[in-house]
């Protein structure tokens, strides 16, 4: 089963026939709402495909970065028998070619973030350590990237999405330390959700929308205007739809071994 999770401007699908909507208590409190089974009509070969949907910030954008309850939202999604994620967050575009409205697909994360629920590994649970070289699953990032190029919508092919602790925007001294690490994108949300995923040998990637550019570049040269937000959001996640509905189908067609990590990845000491 794949799920998405949808960030920012994306709290729900215009294009998922909703089905019905499930609450799923977890082991580690309440996910971020209820998660919204549905099909999405493609344009592929399958009229419908199955999806679980979750709004990360919830369905009224009430959560705050900081306060989503990731371990509860992965853990939900696997109890219901995915086994492929398809996320969406909003970035600050680092690199100047990320402006306003461009997308990307990250294939790298610098964590940032502190004091957030990190881990399931934890307690009286043994001690294990996931490997974590490759924090995306790249059968899924190629999901998006073959999606994209199929309904004709250029994305930036990788990435590295530094992610930062929020609720806040960066100062100018931070964005240049993480450009000078490395960082072409900063957000919020993708930590710890990819590595919690990680953590159930789940498939995981990211489309990643630029709603600005970070502090101190390009177009946030002088500070970040977010009055500007909400029209990039609304042109962006029309594109991101397009993309993911183009996605589902393309994930639909895989054979039913590809449609998750078939690989052990833990390594329990
Ligand atoms: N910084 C961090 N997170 C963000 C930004 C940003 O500039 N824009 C959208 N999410």
């Amino acid at each position: 089963m794949l799920a998405i999770i949808g960030g920012t401007g994306l709290t729900n699908l215009a294009n998922l026939e909703i089905t019905r909507r499930e609450i799923v208590r977890t082991p580690y409190g309440e996910p971020s709402g209820h998660l919204t089974f549905g099909e999405i009509t493609t344009s592929g070969a399958r009229a419908k495909a199955d999806v679980i949907f979750l709004a990360r910030h919830g369905y009224g954008h009430t959560i705050p970065p900081h306060e989503v309850n990731y371990r509860a939202n992965i853990w939900a999604l696997q109890s219901l028998g995915v086994t492929r994620i398809l996320a969406v967050n909003s970035v600050g575009g680092v690199a100047v070619n990320l402006g306003p409205g461009e997308i990307g697909v990250p294939d790298q994360i610098i964590d940032y973030t502190s004091g957030r629920r990190h881990t399931f590994f934890e307690g009286d649970k043994p001690v294990t350590h996931i490997d974590f070289t490759f924090p995306y699953c790249n059968l899924a990032r190629l999901l998006y990237l073959a999606a994209a190029k199929a309904v004709n919508i250029n994305v930036i092919e990788n990435g590295v999405l530094g992610v930062t602790q929020g609720p806040r925007l960066e100062t100018l001294a931070e964005v240049n330390r993480m450009e000078r690490d490395g960082c072409t994108m900063v957000g919020m949300t993708s930590m710890p959700e990819a590595s919690l995923a990680r953590e159930l040998g789940l498939s995981y990637a990211t489309l990643a929308l630029s709603m600005n550019h970070a502090a101190g570049r390009g177009t946030s040269a002088q500070g970040i205007k977010l009055e500007d937000a909400d029209a990039v959001l609304n042109v962006g996640m029309e594109k991101i739809r397009t993309i993911l509905a183009k996605a589902v189908d393309l994930h639909a067609a895989m054979p039913i071994d590809a449609r998750g990590l078939a690989e052990p990845i833990a390594e329990t000491k």
